[in-house]
């Protein structure tokens, strides 16, 4: 059977905002210290960020980079991280046993931000933290007037105020892991005067409060509804954070994006509920803040010595059917444009990421790299509603599970479409064939294919067995396209409307 893409260009989910093409990095492993910042090492700037590192980052095209936790968040002082760094003090880092030095604070990391063109966002403690001890830092990032710690932030060296727009309340604070976790109705009154307080003294910004660490846990749906009953007027969005790892169940874990779906869809309802319930004057958008494959220490031999500085934890080593998911929770992070308007690949260096460095060495790319890559360099447009009709399987995570995933993009200036294509079955490819409703001259402008030999196959710094091809052989008649996707693949094809193109010559 064929597997039929119907797509209308006016058929439109939401524009798509370019912040869920965004990423994170948490004091955590070495996500900065040899990941990013590594004074000593041949390729580092003059600032002690390695130039290799960023050489892979600034491909990716981010919009916005999340700092500095994560869990690290909810013991982090702010305060220890500006100023001389020869007087920071090193601190024991109760989220990850290890030691913090400091080195790195928000002036280096907002400055290297501001290097690569990419936005911060930043999160604010509410664990060990008050509502006062955010507004000093919200002071001393974006403060204008004569104050104590705009001052400070002069005093220190910069002038300009930051002007970062995207804050985070916390993190996952209704986790038991979490330093100084909360009930919902204690999340909810702090989140909810840290809010207020910190608008009154910026009405600039965006703030984004906690919600669930993950579906799975018990409190989920009861934690949003309690969060929202509190701080509703005065938050932006709500956070959601899943991670997945294959157990050896492949069809299984192939079919999680469809969870994430669920996921996204429940939470955007409680958010609709919030506002109704409280006759409210906006919406609550979703900040999928926290996203990726995480097998949380299962592939590790060993536990890595506590109470170091860079601790070498949760270094995942990524496989194509790993892409493979990354690539589907992308597609569903697209077709769900009209809600998540930010979302964060946790994480980017190091710490379950797509890129890798050895201390004083090399840097290369994962797996998982390739499929963000593609969507955030051409999944920039409009987001299409998608008719598929594909063959489906069953396994443990559902039933009906399409074989063919598919998101569809329509690109800024509408003379072409992105079509972002997963074939999960594990032994056929899928002839597909795409209907463009409206088009009469449909091309195939590029078509690029991640497979390779075997599912659990990995590019290491040394070997690259996963790597995207161009692929031809893609055939175009009207406003139809007959093209053949391999088993365990992640495709994009790029089409162009070339007659669309010479109605708007701009
Ligand atoms: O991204 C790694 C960790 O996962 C973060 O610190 C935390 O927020 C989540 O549990």
């Amino acid at each position: 059977m064929n597997v039929l893409i119907s797509i209308d260009p006016d058929k439109r989910v939401s524009k798509i905002d370019e912040r869920i093409y965004s990423s994170f990095i948490e004091h955590m492993g070495r996500a900065v210290y040899t990941g990013v910042y590594e004074p000593g090492h041949p390729l580092a700037d003059k600032h002690g960020f390695r130039g290799d590192v960023e050489a892979l980052i600034r491909p990716l095209e981010l919009s916005s980079i999340r700092y500095p936790g994560g869990n690290f968040l909810s013991g982090y002082r702010w305060l220890d991280g500006v100023g001389p760094k020869k007087s920071r003090p090193v601190r024991p880092d109760l989220a990850w046993s290890a030691l913090e030095p400091n080195q790195v604070g928000v002036d280096e990391f907002l400055q290297w931000c501001e290097r690569i063109g990419v936005s911060a966002m930043l999160g604010v403690n509410l664990g060990t933290g008050t509502p006062q001890s955010a507004c000093d830092l919200l002071e001393y990032v974006n403060g204008s007037l004569p104050t104590a710690f705009a001052d400070l932030r002069r005093q220190n060296g910069r002038t300009a105020p930051y002007g970062v727009k995207l804050w985070c309340l916390g993190n996952e604070m209704d986790g038991p892991w979490q330093i100084c976790a909360k009930t919902a109705e204690e999340y909810g009154r702090i989140a909810c005067e840290t809010a207020k307080m910190m608008k009154w003294l910026d009405p600039s910004i965006e703030l984004v409060a906690c919600g669930s660490s993950s579906r799975s846990i018990p409190t989920f749906g009861a934690w949003e509804r309690t969060v929202l009953k509190h701080c509703y007027p005065y938050v932006d969005y709500l956070s959601l954070h899943q991670y997945y790892q294959n157990d050896g169940d492949l069809p299984s874990f192939l079919a999680r994006s469809d969870e994430m779906d669920g996921f996204i869809r429940e939470v955007a309802e409680i958010c609709r509920e919030a506002k109704a319930g409280q006759n409210g004057d906006h919406d609550i958008y979703l900040s999928f803040d926290e996203w990726n494959v995480w097998y949380h220490f299962q592939k590790e031999c060993a536990e890595p010595p506590k109470w170091t500085v860079a601790r070498p934890i949760e270094e995942e080593t990524y496989d194509l059917a790993d892409a493979l998911v990354v690539g589907c929770m992308l597609n569903t992070l697209i077709r769900n444009a009209d809600t998540v308007k930010i979302a964060c690949l946790a994480q980017l260096v190091n710490v379950i990421a797509p890129i890798m460095t050895e201390p004083g060495g090399r840097a290369w790319v994962q797996t998982v790299y390739y499929p963000f890559l593609y969507a955030s360099r051409y999944g920039r447009g409009t987001s299409l509603r998608v008719c598929t009709e594909s063959p489906v399987y069953d396994c443990d995570a559902g039933k009906g599970i399409p074989l063919v995933d598919c998101a569809a993009v329509l690109s800024e200036d509408e003379t072409g479409a992105t079509l972002f294509l997963v074939n999960r079955s594990l032994t056929d490819a899928q002839p597909c064939r795409l209907t463009f409703a409206g088009e009469t001259d449909l091309r195939v402008d590029d078509w690029v294919s991640l497979r390779a030999q075997a599912a659990d196959a990995v590019d290491t710094a040394d070997e690259t067995p996963v790597r995207p091809e161009t692929v031809s052989g893609a055939a175009t008649s009207g406003g139809e396209a007959d093209f053949t996707i391999p088993p365990l693949s992640w495709n994009m094809l790029r089409f162009v409307f070339p007659s669309r193109g010479k109605k708007r010559p701009s």
